[in-house]
């Protein structure tokens, strides 16, 4: 076993924390407060290879590792959470899906624009559309319907809180195409936002990753070639699935991101904030939450780590990524209250990042399973 990263690992975590710092750091406060989507930084992302880094550069990608991934973004979401959320949408859910389960004929039309980012000049993204108003983590429970009308389906329903809601131009949609199958009689269609019969529901006012475009979308007989169906028919929910355990590696790293991000501010003001004559460093008190960060934030470091390196090495990774999401989750959200604690008075407000980053930590405990859907799949792989 070997702890060392590649000089080409290296390189990337240099990359992202470069452009981190100097491409989303400024206006992070502002685009927050405005809840105004990172358009340039993500397009820039986009120019760096960043949104379809693992892709095979023969459809557009960068062709990384999943360990890059982990490490390009623990460095994005140091800083802005809501361009990381993005970023690990369009990777993890949608390109990786497309990629491993997508006909020749997808991958040339959706995913190779997608990887790449950028079509036509303008952001080319996707967004992946599972959640709807009554079944979020209960997601077998799919309203939405497709019909089978021969050579195409006809789309019917809602999707709730998808991210890259109105960014995306390709939507991945599950949806029933037949009940009595239960989860077996769900699919995955691949939707463009501008054909007739999509709508995008207002944008969601959040406590948190406020410049992430989160939005309700409404499909009303929506036709859907049948060439667009991802894999063979009732594959839908695994694909869900499958897809999901790579997405909470993403998610996982977001959320550790998030937690290191608070740990080096605080460290930083723990150096110069003085009270009682020496810096806050000095007291024990203060100094014991900045050990315990650090603990925390490796372990959940090197479960993300693992998680990657499971995927890369092509082993299955559904526990790991379960077990790297709950707790790196769990850390961010310690780990920021912890933050806004050294900071004392100035971590409650916005110019210190830290109470940014404390209402960014919430949602990695909800999205892509909650903490509790996490311990459901760890807990059934332990009974197995
Ligand atoms: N891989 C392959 N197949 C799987 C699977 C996996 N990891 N997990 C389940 N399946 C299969 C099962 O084998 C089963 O098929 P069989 O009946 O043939 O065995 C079928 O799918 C149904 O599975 P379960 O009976 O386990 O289903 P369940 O109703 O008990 O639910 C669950 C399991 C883990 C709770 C699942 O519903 C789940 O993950 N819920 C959370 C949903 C979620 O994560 N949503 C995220 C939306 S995207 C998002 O949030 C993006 C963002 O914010 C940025
Ligand atoms: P519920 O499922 O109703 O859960 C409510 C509570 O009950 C939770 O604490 C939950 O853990 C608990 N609970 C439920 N069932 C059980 C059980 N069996 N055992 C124990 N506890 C249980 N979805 C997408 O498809 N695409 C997206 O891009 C996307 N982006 C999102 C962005 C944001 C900002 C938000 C807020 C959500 C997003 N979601 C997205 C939806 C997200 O995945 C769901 O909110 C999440 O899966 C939880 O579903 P729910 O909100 O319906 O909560």
């Amino acid at each position: 076993m070997q702890f060392v990263f590649s000089e080409e690992h290296l390189m990337i975590r240099k990359a992202a924390r470069d452009f981190a710092r100097t491409e989303c750091l400024p206006g992070v406060i502002e685009r927050d407060e405005k809840m105004i989507f990172p358009k340039q930084q993500v397009k820039q992302l986009a120019e760096l290879g960043f949104m379809g880094m693992m892709v095979d550069p023969a459809y557009g990608g960068a062709g990384m590792d999943t360990i890059s991934y982990v490490l390009a973004m623990e460095e994005i979401s140091k800083i802005d959470a809501s361009v990381s959320v993005c970023m690990s949408v369009n990777n993890s859910l949608v390109c990786w899906g497309l990629e491993t389960y997508g006909s020749e004929e997808q991958k040339q039309q959706y995913l190779t624009p997608l990887a790449r980012g950028i079509k036509d000049g303008d952001l080319y993204i996707g967004a992946f559309l599972l959640s709807e108003p009554e079944a979020g983590s209960d997601a077998t429970s799919q309203h939405t319907t497709a019909e089978d009308k021969g050579d195409h389906y006809l789309l019917n329903g809602v999707k709730n809180w998808i991210t890259n809601g109105s960014s995306a131009s390709v939507y991945v949609v599950m949806a029933q195409t037949d009940v009595a199958k239960g989860p077996k009689g769900i699919n995955a269609f691949i939707v463009e936002k501008k054909w007739p019969g999509v709508t995008v529901g207002a944008k969601e006012n959040k406590m948190g990753i406020r410049g992430s475009d989160t939005h309700s979308i409404h499909f009303n007989d929506v036709k859907v070639p049948k060439e667009n169906r991802i894999g063979d028919d009732g594959f839908g929910f695994t694909f869900a699935m499958k897809v999901l355990a790579g997405g909470r590696i993403g998610i996982a790293s977001q959320a550790l991101g998030i937690a290191s991000g608070a740990y080096e501010l605080s460290v930083n003001y723990a150096k110069e904030r003085k009270a009682f004559g020496k810096e806050i460093m000095h007291h024990q008190a203060i100094q014991f939450k900045l050990a315990d960060m650090a603990t925390r934030i490796e372990a959940a470091r090197l479960l993300c780590l693992k998680a990657a390196w499971e995927k890369d090495q092509h082993q299955d990774y559904t526990l790991s990524s379960s077990m790297a999401k709950v707790y790196a989750s769990e850390t961010a959200m310690w780990a920021t209250t912890e933050a806004v604690q050294i900071h004392g008075g100035y971590g409650y407000v916005k110019e210190y990042h830290v109470e940014r980053l404390m209402r960014d930590a919430k949602i990695t405990q909800i999205y892509e399973g909650t903490s509790e859907v996490q311990r459901i799949v760890i807990g059934r792989s332990i009974l197995k």
